[in-house]
């Protein structure tokens, strides 16, 4: 019986996101249960992995695997153990709730947005890899939505106005996105990263297929286009991309470790208590291969 058997998978929902057991990610995968491994997230987009309690060594040694892990620009949020451990938390690395004044929690506090990880890259992240550590009952989901989905049922009218857009991405826009942040003279510590320039419509360098590429957290405007006609039109595909049927909320136990794919799907963090309740989660970031990739018009 081939070793690969052994992961057992199960759909969280129709069109997005996969249950796997029966692989220890502790363990070094052998190529065969690395392919199986990664043909299910091509094809589920997003791996629900529970029960897996890794430190953050073997987290970054499972995430290796599939490539090389990005540092977040974000100077405050990287673990100072390990640098590619980007914590996307409320506690602290004392183990304090931070404030909710505090300008590391209103940065974290904007993946409550609908965000695409390292849109704001040249070369944006392939995949992010988050173990949920404390994790809470009440609110705090995750949600995950299928960006193929989105982009295959829009009507044909729209996709020939869309396919050739590009649109600005700026890791500032995020800022201005709090309230908060954006009227605070020290924002936090940032790596410098200039604006880039991504298409709207993106085939996926694996699957070939076509996607959406949406990151409301970065994206300025179309390239081309008035700011307001921009605006309405971006404004319209996020509502249609994240329409219930697309998308997978994700209930978060301890040691739930899930993966997914950036070139196709966006996500958010649905709100909670961040005073009260201490929700602790740790990421890796998998380097992009490659530029987003147009598609090619007939
Ligand atoms: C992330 C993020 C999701 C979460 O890690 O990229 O947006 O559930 N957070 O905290
Ligand atoms: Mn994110």
């Amino acid at each position: 019986m081939p070793l690969h058997n052994s992961i057992r998978v199960k759909k969280r929902h129709p069109l997005i996101g996969a249950e796997l057991t029966g692989v220890d990610l502790k363990s070094s995968l052998n190529n065969i249960i690395f392919e199986r491994i990664h043909s299910l997230w091509m094809e589920n987009l997003v791996l629900v992995f529970p029960n897996q309690s890794l430190n953050d060594e073997q987290h970054i040694k499972f995430g290796s695997q599939f490539g090389e892990l990005e540092v977040h620009p974000s100077q405050a949020h990287r673990s100072s153990e390990n640098k590619e451990i980007y914590r996307v938390s409320n506690v602290d690395e004392s183990g304090n709730i931070i404030q909710s004044n505090d300008t590391a929690w209103q940065y974290v506090n904007l993946s409550w947005l609908w965000h695409t990880d390292s849109s704001f890259r040249k070369i944006p992240s392939k995949g992010s890899i988050l173990h949920g550590i404390e994790t809470t009952k009440k609110g705090g989901n995750t949600l995950f939505s299928n960006m193929y989905e989105a982009y295959e049922s829009l009507d044909v009218s729209i996709k020939k106005r869309i396919d050739s857009l590009y649109v600005m991405h700026d890791h500032d826009f995020i800022i201005r996105q709090s309230r908060h942040l954006s009227k605070k003279i020290d924002k936090g510590r940032y790596d410098s990263l200039p604006p880039v320039c991504h298409p709207l419509v993106q085939k996926h360098p694996v699957t070939g297929r076509r996607s959406l590429f949406l990151s409301p957290h970065t994206m300025d405007y179309i390239v081309g286009m008035k700011r307001n006609e921009s605006r309405r039109l971006l404004d319209e595909l996020i509502l249609h991309a994240t329409a219930e049927k697309f998308v997978y909320k994700h209930i978060w136990e301890n040691d739930d470790v899930v993966m997914w794919d950036n070139r196709c799907t966006m996500h958010a963090v649905e709100p909670f208590d961040n005073t009260s309740v201490r929700r602790v989660m740790h990421r890796v970031t998998l380097v992009g291969d490659n530029q987003p990739i147009s598609i090619e018009i007939p």
